[in-house]
């Protein structure tokens, strides 16, 4: 297989284990071992010690998926496929779902792997346009122009990353009805369920609307928990999930016994961990709120709804000036570079999302260094 390099990916190892500073992270605050051990109480402790490090199964741990159903309110445990991370839950589902030829239409931007995989396979991609004057809403219209007759998949991410929008309820319902009135795939990665800044912005997952609709989730984000590599897709339809179970036995076979005992613990705590996660994203929200309006005349974002990042835009040519014009600003990577050197802070530049012109910022991490890194972004800005 021929594939693209995954620009975001490339930036991070990079730089992201050599700088500071990191304030473009996408995932909730980390959460330790001893956190989870503590929640799991004295006896789940001795548990966690005595695991055996054998493998483990391929669809994954019976009660960890048991624990998962219950994230929706149409799937039993059965339809439930462990991956390692969404990343791998991406690849298994574009591998089996698509031929070369097949048209796939996918929100841009929009993560990488969430294109990149369906192109190696040979399918044409389509780009579905998010609007920033539409705070980043997707246009309707403009997907059914897309649609055509050898359109097998539709692709969305809500809460979405980078920009921190969500879709509205009468988008989602319009695409579930759309996916099976034309019968295509809609692939839903849903990696930032249950992060949204207004409860009124939370969506049912859309495995729940539709047989159509495939929900994919992962521990990564939500929880902190990214080093667990626990992902997971969640269908109706047992045939796709036993033709990604089967092809993973040639990826990675199955999750490791530590990783699939801790995740079921933060399942069983998540309101407790998802309470957190969201009070330290809002708290840094509202830093970077004040940020931005400190620097109005250099930067603007849309306010996320959702998801632990934003996506602002910044202004600024390669004297480090305001550009009267908005032309001949630095570029996103030079610009990023340029403040990792002088500051030791790592932004994610919006190229990397094939954007240019914006940056990642993650809300993430403990607010104390998520502070400093501003005033670290604020000398680099005044200079
Ligand atoms: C939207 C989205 N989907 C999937 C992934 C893959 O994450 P993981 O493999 O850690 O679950 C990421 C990671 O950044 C992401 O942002």
């Amino acid at each position: 297989m021929k594939i693209a390099p995954f620009e975001l990916e490339r930036w991070y190892v990079q730089y992201e284990f050599n700088v500071k500073y990191n304030i473009s992270a996408s995932c909730g605050r980390e959460t330790t071992t001893a956190e989870l051990l503590a929640m799991a109480g004295p006896e789940g402790r001795e548990k966690y010690l005595n695991l055996g490090l054998d493998y483990t199964q391929n669809p994954g741990d019976p009660l960890l998926r048991q624990e998962l159903s219950k994230l929706y309110a149409s799937l039993s445990p059965d339809q439930i496929q462990e991956t390692t991370g969404a990343s791998e839950a991406i690849f298994l589902l574009m591998n089996h779902l698509l031929e070369p030829g097949d048209t796939v239409i996918a929100e841009a931007p929009i993560y990488q792997s969430l294109f990149s995989v369906a192109e190696a396979v040979g399918a044409k991609m389509k780009r579905w346009q998010l609007h920033e004057e539409h705070g980043w809403q997707p246009d309707l219209d403009e997907l059914t122009r897309l649609i055509d007759s050898r359109a097998k998949m539709v692709v969305i991410n809500s809460p979405h990353s980078p920009t921190g929008s969500v879709l509205s309820p009468e988008i989602q319902r319009a695409l579930v009805e759309l996916a099976e009135k034309r019968g295509f795939w809609l692939i839903s990665d849903e990696v930032y369920r249950g992060i949204v800044y207004d409860p009124q912005a939370l969506l049912p997952p859309a495995v729940d609307l539709s047989e159509r609709a495939i929900s994919i989730g992962d521990m990564t984000k939500p929880y902190g928990l990214g080093g667990l590599r626990v992902g997971w897709i969640a269908a109706h339809d047992r045939s796709v999930l036993e033709a990604c179970s089967s092809m993973r036995d040639y990826t990675t076979m199955c999750n490791s016994a530590p990783s699939e005992f801790l995740a079921t613990v933060a399942l069983q705590h998540r309101d407790e961990i998802l309470a957190r996660n969201l009070a330290i994203a809002r708290e840094n929200m509202a830093l970077f709120a004040s940020f931005v309006e400190k620097h109005r005349d250099r930067l603007s974002w849309v306010k996320p709804r959702g998801g632990f990042t934003a996506f602002p835009k910044y202004n600024q040519d390669a004297e480090g000036k305001r550009s009267e014009t908005g032309k001949n600003i630095l570029s996103s990577r030079e610009f990023c570079r340029r403040l990792v050197e002088a500051e030791n802070l790592l932004l994610l530049p919006g190229e990397t999302f094939g954007l240019d012109g914006h940056f990642r910022v993650g809300f993430g991490q403990d607010p104390r260094k998520f502070a400093v890194g501003l005033k670290l972004f604020d000398r680099f800005l005044e200079k």
